[in-house]
């Protein structure tokens, strides 16, 4: 049975410092029917969001426009996707950190792995680093990394290393699709993202985790190998790798568009439902 999920006043004030109203508790909807068909089932139902400081400040000139999509290419100067299938923690991070597959290993301060708990049943995937992760070879760590950090607070996630699974605050592990910073932040290449995604791909098999949200269109893009845009996949499981995906925005476009934050806490109630859901499985 799916548990119905009430906030406490600590997700609550979260909610608030996000931006997020929430009124009027429902039960919560059936959970989602199967993968890839389950419908949005928030159980709580955002009224309206209010203007907050970090909105203002964030300019991003990634995510949006439809221009580019995964493709495959052959491996150049990284080590083969075989080799990489193959490698535990340590490997893949030094992999990663010595990787010279595509052009973007020229312009890097630090490569960015990921962050978290490797015991975490979470995993967030975005985009790319930016500026600050390159400067500090962290994922998330500028503007909408907070949003970020808040977003998942209000679902009762850290991304503390030491966060242990069973008690809350619980742990999520975050990685990008590119694990080098694209030139003044601009959207990544098919052949980069080909050319980085084994190492998400390992990522994911060495975790494990239980649930994945992916932020943003070239996370769901890879992950999911479509060319569909956002709004049309969110709202229902998706699968990689036998591993449940949900599909949301990506908070450096939440810091532009307001009103699609009630989008964004709707998609985090159906990744909390969906968890639920496959508690024990
Ligand atoms: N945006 C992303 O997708 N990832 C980061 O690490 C930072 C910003």
């Amino acid at each position: 049975m799916n548990a119905p999920l009430t906030l406490d006043a600590r997700q609550r004030a979260m909610l608030a410092e996000m931006g997020v109203r929430v009124w009027q508790p429902k039960p919560p909807a059936p959970p989602p029917e199967t993968a890839r068909t389950a419908a949005v089932n928030a159980p709580e139902k955002i009224a309206s969001f209010q203007d907050s400081t970090w909105d203002k400040t964030q300019k991003h000139s990634k995510n949006l426009p439809p221009d580019s999509t995964p493709q495959a290419a052959p491996p150049a100067a990284g080590p083969r996707p075989q080799d990489v299938a193959l490698m535990d923690w340590p490997a893949l991070q030094a992999a990663v950190a010595g990787c010279q597959a595509c052009g973007l290993c020229a312009g890097r301060t630090h490569t960015v792995f990921g962050v978290g708990s490797r015991q975490a049943e979470w995993m967030v995937v975005g985009e790319a680093p930016g500026e600050q992760e390159d400067r500090q070879g962290q994922p998330f760590v500028g503007q909408a990394g907070k949003l970020l950090d808040r977003m998942l607070a209000a679902i009762g996630l850290t991304r503390a290393d030491d966060a242990d699974p069973a008690k809350k605050p619980a742990g999520v592990y975050i990685a990008n699709v590119l694990k080098c910073r694209p030139p003044g932040n601009r959207n990544p290449q098919p052949e980069e993202i080909a050319r980085c995604e084994p190492y998400l791909r390992r990522q994911v098999a060495l975790l494990r985790p239980k649930i994945i949200l992916a932020l943003g269109r070239f996370a769901v893009q890879t992950l999911l190998q479509t060319t569909e845009p956002i709004g049309r996949l969110r709202g229902r499981v998706h699968l990689y790798e036998d591993v449940p995906v949900i599909v949301s925005y990506h908070p450096a476009y939440l810091l532009r568009a307001l009103p699609e934050k009630a989008k964004a806490w709707e998609d985090l109630c159906l990744a909390l439902a969906t968890r639920e859901n496959i508690e024990g499985v």
